[in-house]
């Protein structure tokens, strides 16, 4: 059975853009997002408190945090690695945060420096610091269909960083394929496995489509009872620490899935006028980038 309604999570501002080799104009960020907010989705992940020497794309994450118009309804969360980053978001205005770690060890020491154990303390002092500011903490899972480092990955391991995630009080947990090299048939096992441990209404899927398999992806994940879908306009994105790994399955592709099957969601995306808009808007914004032409449906 399918769910009634899908929540979209946008993450084009942040996981689109970080990967992008130009460095794209603040007010375009700001503008971009300003319209992602208009054509009615509900959360925009808007940038990542990292360390601007690791992602220098990322670097005005207070300005753009400062700059966006705030819709009323819409959530706008923003990555925050540690306490540094976390306090940094607070400062810029943050009301939701998301602790990024990973299924895999390499990848972990590549993205974030640090192993997979020592990420999962330092989430939770930024969960801990996040309840007493009242910030609520989404948690990511990278490489839960496999790892550009160490290939197979297993659905356990994913389960159990999942389970720690939501555990210390994350109230979502996003399970990432990172570089896009999921089927259908590994995702149903890696769900098997998680939802075992965690609560099928709390968990989303992040598809990357580097083989084309993210839609029948995340069919399958709806099928199997998740009900929150990360996506990325256009198909924008990538991850600097996952070489190869293109573009998030991208949002106009999800919502004219989700539509084309009786699902609601939040979104306006799926109407013709708003989508060309956005999307030609944002293409005459940004100029010709590969990873953005990639993406383009229209
Ligand atoms: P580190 O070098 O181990 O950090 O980096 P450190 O604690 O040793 O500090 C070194 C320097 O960084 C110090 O500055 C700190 O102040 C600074 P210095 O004294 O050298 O001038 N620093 C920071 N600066 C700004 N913001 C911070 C911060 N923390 C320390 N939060 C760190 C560790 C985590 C910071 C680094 O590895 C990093 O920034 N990594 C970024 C990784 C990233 O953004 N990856 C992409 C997002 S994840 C993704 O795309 C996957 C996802 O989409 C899901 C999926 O697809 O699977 C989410
Ligand atoms: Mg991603």
């Amino acid at each position: 059975s399918l769910p009634e309604q899908v929540k979209i999570v946008e993450v084009g501002p942040r996981d689109g853009l970080q990967n992008e080799k130009t460095v794209v104009p603040t007010e375009v960020k700001i503008e971009l997002i300003n319209m992602l907010s208009e054509a009615g989705l509900p959360v925009i992940e808007a940038t990542s408190f990292v360390s601007p020497k690791w992602v220098p794309q990322m670097a005005d994450q207070e300005e753009v945090m400062r700059g966006i118009q705030r819709r009323l309804g819409v959530r706008y969360p923003v990555l925050t690695p540690n306490l540094k980053g976390f306090q940094a978001a607070l400062n810029a205005g943050a009301e939701e945060v998301a602790v990024f770690g990973a299924a895999s060890e390499l990848f972990s020491k590549k993205n974030i420096n640090c192993s997979v154990e020592e990420s999962l303390q330092r989430f939770e002092e930024v969960v801990r610091a996040a309840k007493a500011a009242n910030v609520t903490v989404r948690g990511y899972v990278s490489c839960v269909l496999g790892c550009p480092y160490e290939g197979q990955v297993s659905p356990d391991k994913v389960a159990q960083v999942a389970k720690r995630l939501y555990s210390m009080g994350c109230y979502e947990v996003s399970l990432g394929d990172t570089i896009g090299v999921g089927t259908p048939g590994s995702m149903r096992a890696m769900l098997s496995a998680v939802s075992s441990q965690v609560p099928l209404g709390a968990l989303a899927v992040h598809c990357h489509d580097t083989y084309g398999q993210a839609l029948a992806n995340i069919l399958t994940a709806l099928q199997m009872g998740v009900s929150v879908v990360d996506s990325s306009v256009s198909g924008l994105g990538g991850c600097p620490y996952a070489q190869g790994a293109s573009g998030n399955v991208a949002t106009e592709d999800v919502v004219n899935m989700l539509h084309g099957l009786g699902i609601h969601t939040v979104s306006l995306l799926a109407h013709t006028h708003t989508r060309t808009h956005t999307q030609s808007m944002y293409l005459y914004l940004c100029g010709d980038s590969p990873f953005i032409s990639m993406g383009i449906t229209l």
